[in-house]
């Protein structure tokens, strides 16, 4: 089992939903993590909420711009001198028939979703090769199922396993690794949700939270690449 006290990770899209979840399970287990969003306002409250005794570092960046991704390695780098974990997690969701779709809504998907993760993997990846790292890429069960109103979505998702098994192959040789985590519906606020008692059935965002902590302490010989989680009993909504 590895040893992840101490490690630093960058958590893209940390100011709720998974990220936060994933954040405070970090936390928890003695690492210190970088949380990031749009929104410095609610990153900060955020990061005042998750605590975490001086480990936890606010970072405004947009994903969607290359410039803001390289700038939050910097200020990772600044402050703790290494980058250990980097959990590309910041996504947005619109659903329509495409013929309805918006050509708003399919690059704000695009950017965000598809471009978003290179930009982070291209900013961390010389860092994560000194540290022989993790990259993680939070994409979903809409990467491999395909749905009606989902034709935008499906394809960033279907791009992010695709680009993210094919960066895996890539970076192993540097032993950094590199996994996907493939969720069906988790209860957060994606696509405008109120998470409230209607989502029992749902993976709790902590249950993610959870499954990434297991994936750091696995023995650095073993590497799940490609991890499809839902919840257990969806007919019970
Ligand atoms: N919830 C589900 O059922 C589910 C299932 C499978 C996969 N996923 C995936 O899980 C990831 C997290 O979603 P979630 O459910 O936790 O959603 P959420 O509760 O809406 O949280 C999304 C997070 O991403 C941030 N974000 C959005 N656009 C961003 C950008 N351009 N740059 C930086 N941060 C940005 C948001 O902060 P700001 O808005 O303040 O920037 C927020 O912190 C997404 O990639 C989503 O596709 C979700």
């Amino acid at each position: 089992m590895t040893n992840v006290k101490g490690k630093v990770a960058y958590i893209t899209g940390g100011s709720k939903g998974i990220g936060y979840a994933v954040a405070h399970s970090l936390l928890e287990a003695g690492m210190k993590v970088a949380i990031s969003g749009r929104n410095m306002k609610s990153v900060k409250s955020a990061a005042r909420q998750l605590g975490g005794n001086g480990n936890i570092l606010a970072i405004e960046s947009d994903v969607t711009k290359h410039v803001d991704e390289e700038n939050a390695v910097k200020a990772i780098l600044l402050k703790w001198g290494t980058l250990d974990v980097v959990l590309a997690n910041a996504g947005v969701g619109h659903f329509a028939p495409i013929d309805e779709m918006t050509e708003l809504q399919w690059h704000n998907m695009i950017n965000t979703n598809l471009n978003g993760v290179f930009h982070t993997l291209k900013a961390s990846v010389e860092a994560l090769k000194d540290s022989k790292g993790y990259y993680i890429t939070l994409a979903s069960l809409a990467g491999t199922n395909f749905f009606a109103m989902g034709a935008g979505y499906n394809a960033t998702k279907f791009g992010v396993v695709g680009f993210t098994q094919a960066a895996m192959l890539d970076l192993r040789k540097y032993d950094i690794k590199v996994s996907t985590i493939m969720p069906g519906s988790v209860a957060t606020h994606f696509n405008n949700n109120e998470p409230s008692e209607k989502d029992a059935w749902k993976i709790h965002p902590e249950d993610i939270g959870e499954l990434v902590l297991d994936l750091l302490k696995m023995h650095p010989r073993t590497l799940p690449s490609k991890i499809e989680v839902r919840p257990s009993r969806p007919d019970k909504k």
